[in-house]
């Protein structure tokens, strides 16, 4: 794979292919991690005296313009960042596209709109999306591949783009890669993953690879019930994928065969109804043990005994990989168990590895210093899919 170093990049028109998909709250962004993670290379393209046009998508608009999803506030955040102007085009590749970047001087640099306003981008059919990545290839002389958080996903900007340009792979894809290797080859053991988030079928690939890999695998999140269920246990109103109870039931035999600890809530915080995330009115939270969740209550973080357990397991752990948040992390009265995951990461010794947007964005919200993790991973669904050894679209292209 080559690097931006490889390419004779002054006085030319790059096309970078960033990630700039961050959590708005209208035209908020709460937390603008993935535009700071692509500004190195940004600034490395431009002090060489690029072109650069920077594409991203946001959100998953319907391969039609959707205000909602719209890139301009990104574009803000990307000029104070880099501390000068962004030009924004308002559309991805028509008039307004053509025109920002024909007027692009060296070391100048242009944000298009969310690529995925265009129904090529994510299009299935192969000739649909080459058609549209043919019209990004008129836009720019270069690529660079550096949205690593999309490097799974077989679109247009990121798999179909690179075979018509001469490419390479940014900064913040190579310090992924470099990363998640040592998750991957001679991993240091005790290894133990961490998985959360809402539901079990996004994650039933990982697992089923990390039985083979991991040596301690703890569950938390909405997932965490469907796991429970298959123990026999009843879960109330919490969050329940029935038809995985099986796959899941499978998973707990298997891990026992191979020795593989799987950890799940001994109790959890629950409430009657899903708390309101806008207002964070308190949402009348109760401890209940993980075997007893009544049936008008439903878990919505793992409790505080599951929080001290949770962290024994992973305070001697000398790899630790984190996919997900515990609970409902977004209002404080199901907060807890994420905050205590994260806290047990930076009190132990561990190579860190937080793996996704998510789980990334909870650790900022929660105020803890990204800097004093191993590592904290633009990609969600990037990482878990490199961890599971599948061939991801976005890095096959980058290959020579
Ligand atoms: C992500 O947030 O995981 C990436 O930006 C990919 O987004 P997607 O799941 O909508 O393709």
């Amino acid at each position: 794979m080559k690097t931006i170093d490889d390419l004779q990049v002054a006085g030319q028109r790059v096309f970078v292919r960033a990630d700039l998909n961050v959590p708005l709250d209208g035209e908020t962004i709460t937390d603008d991690g993935r535009i700071r993670a692509a500004v190195p290379t940004i600034n490395k393209l431009l002090d060489r005296g690029a072109k650069v046009i920077v594409a991203s998508h946001l959100g998953r608009p319907k391969g039609a313009p959707d205000p909602q999803y719209s890139l301009a506030p990104v574009a803000r955040r990307l000029g104070e960042l880099l501390g000068k102007q962004v030009a924004f085009a308002t559309d991805t590749v028509d008039e307004s596209a053509r025109a920002t970047v024909a007027a692009l001087g060296d070391g100048e640099v242009a944000l298009l709109e969310n690529l995925r306003f265009n129904a090529g981008e994510t299009s299935k059919d192969d000739a649909e999306r080459g058609a549209f990545a043919d019209r990004l290839a008129a836009l720019a002389d270069l690529y660079v591949g550096d949205g690593f958080g999309a490097v799974h996903r077989k679109h247009a900007s990121v798999y179909d783009l690179p075979a018509r340009l001469p490419h390479a792979a940014g900064e913040l894809i190579a310090a992924e890669l470099s990363v998640l290797k040592k998750l991957t080859e001679d991993v240091k053991r005790p290894y133990a993953v961490v998985l959360g988030g809402a539901k079990v079928s996004d994650k039933l690939g990982v697992i089923d690879h990390l039985l083979e890999k991991a040596d301690r695998i703890l569950i938390g999140g909405g997932m965490a019930y469907t796991f429970l269920k298959a123990q026999g246990h009843e879960v109330g109103r919490s969050l329940l994928q029935e038809d995985q109870v099986p796959a899941v039931r499978d998973y707990l035999r298997r891990a026992k065969e191979r020795g593989v600890e799987f950890v799940l809530p001994v109790d959890v915080t629950a409430a009657p109804e899903f708390p309101d995330l806008k207002t964070k009115a308190p949402a009348n939270p109760r401890v209940i043990a993980a075997d007893a969740i009544p049936a008008d209550l439903q878990g919505l973080d793992i409790g505080p005994e599951t929080r001290k357990l949770y962290a024994s397991k992973l305070a001697d752990a000398a790899t630790v990989f984190w996919n997900g948040p515990m609970g409902v992390f977004e209002h404080p009265d199901f907060a807890e168990g994420t905050r205590a995951v994260a806290q047990a990461l930076l009190d132990s010794p561990a190579f860190t590895v937080v793996g996704g947007g998510d789980s990334a964005a909870a650790v900022r919200i929660l105020g803890f210093d990204e800097n004093a993790f191993g590592h904290i991973s633009t990609g969600g669904g990037a990482s878990l899919e490199y961890l599971e050894g599948k061939t991801l679209p976005g890095l096959a292209a980058l290959e020579d």
